[in-house]
Formats: C-alpha cells, sequence, structure tokens
C-alpha cells in the first residue's frame, strides 16, 4: 500500500493521470472516503485522462454513468445504495466482462462483490484548521493511500507504484 499527501486539487489530478496511463479494459477502481474528499474531482480527472470528452457529472442520482473514451468506462456512486443485493441490479460484472474500466465512489461496499482484482483510492482530509475558501477552490490536503490487489495487476503492480512514487515523497 502507498500512501501520500496530496497538497491540492492538482495533485489529485496527477494522481489519476498517472493511474490512467496504466489501466486497461476490464480494470476496478474503487474510490473511498467521506463525502467532499475528493472521489469525483478524482473520477473527472481519470474519464479524462481516459479519454472521455464530455462533461463528467456526479452520478450520485443516477448510480451509473457510461461514457466512452479510448475504452467504455462506467462512473458508478453507490452512496445511496444500501443493500449490496441492489448492486447485482447495476450489472458491475457484466461491464468489467465486457472490457469496461469501471470507477466506483464509495466502492468499499462492493470490495469482494466484483472479483479479487482492483486499485482501491482512499481519501481523507488532513487539514482541520484549513478555510473553507481553500476547502473550496482546492487548495487543501489530502491523505491518500492506493491500494493495487489482485492477479489482473500482477504485472503492472510494479510499475504503477513506481510511477507514483516518482511523483510524490511517500508520507
Ligand atoms: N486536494 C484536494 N483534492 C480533491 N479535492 C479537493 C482537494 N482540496 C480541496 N478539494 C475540494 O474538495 C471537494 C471534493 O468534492 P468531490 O470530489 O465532489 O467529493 P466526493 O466525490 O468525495 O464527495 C471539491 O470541492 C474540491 O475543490
Ligand atoms: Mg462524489
Amino acid at each position: 500500500m502507498l500512501s501520500f499527501v496530496l497538497e491540492n486539487v492538482k495533485d489529485t489530478k496527477l494522481l489519476a493521470e498517472t493511474l490512467a496511463g496504466h489501466l486497461g479494459e476490464g480494470d476496478l477502481v474503487i474510490l473511498s472516503g467521506e463525502l467532499g474528499t475528493g472521489k469525483t474531482v478524482f473520477a473527472r480527472a481519470l474519464l479524462g485522462c481516459l479519454g472521455v470528452n464530455e462533461v463528467v457529472t456526479s452520478p450520485t442520482f443516477v448510480l451509473v454513468k457510461s461514457y466512452q473514451g479510448r475504452l467504455f468506462v462506467d462512473h458508478v456512486d453507490i452512496y445511496r445504495v444500501d443493500d449490496p443485493e441492489e448492486l447485482y441490479v447495476l450489472s458491475i460484472e457484466e461491464l468489467l466482462e465486457d472490457g469496461h474500466i469501471v470507477v466506483i465512489e464509495w466502492g468499499e461496499r462492493a470490495l469482494g462483490l466484483f472479483g479479487s482484482s482492483y486499485v482501491q483510492i482512499s481519501f481523507e482530509r488532513l487539514d482541520t484548521e484549513v478555510s473553507l475558501e481553500d476547502e473550496i477552490s482546492g487548495d487543501a490536503k489530502r491523505f491518500v493511500t492506493v491500494e493495487i490487489v489482485g492477479p489482473r495487476f500482477r504485472d503492472r503492480r510494479g510499475q504503477m507504484e513506481a510511477d507514483m512514487y516518482k511523483i510524490w515523497n511517500v508520507a
């Protein structure tokens, strides 16, 4: 597991860009962290780097939004899903099998449901003293952890971690 301090939104986007360069068909990305910690900011940047040119909006109410960039990418938000059974209705397993990249906000709730390979990124607020203006403008720090798990990533994991290390000093 890697952990970093992201100084601001620019760093968060840089992490997304770094990850995007390593993702391929059928990969699952799980985004965790409390409300307002940056999951959607990260997802939007990730989708942009995967070639999605449309405006990416938060899928909190629609649960799944599908895009086509250089690959098919589905942006999922399961904040409102209480019952894990409901997740089956979203057919995430099928999307992955069809070669889509699936990015799930609040995805820790789905851990283990969609195979054993995933990249999990967790965001935490670091600074309790930060002003509201800095928070809103994207100038607040986040503590982030990255876990790259499972056989799908066996051959990529080392390079993925190395690229992330290149950008940050490990916290
Ligand atoms: N380092 C940072 N990384 C990401 N977002 C940040 C950061 N600092 C401040 N923010 C702000 O935090 C908010 C994150 O919102 P959002 O991505 O919608 O959260 P979530 O999807 O986790 O609920 C945005 O208003 C963004 O400007
Ligand atoms: Mg969100």
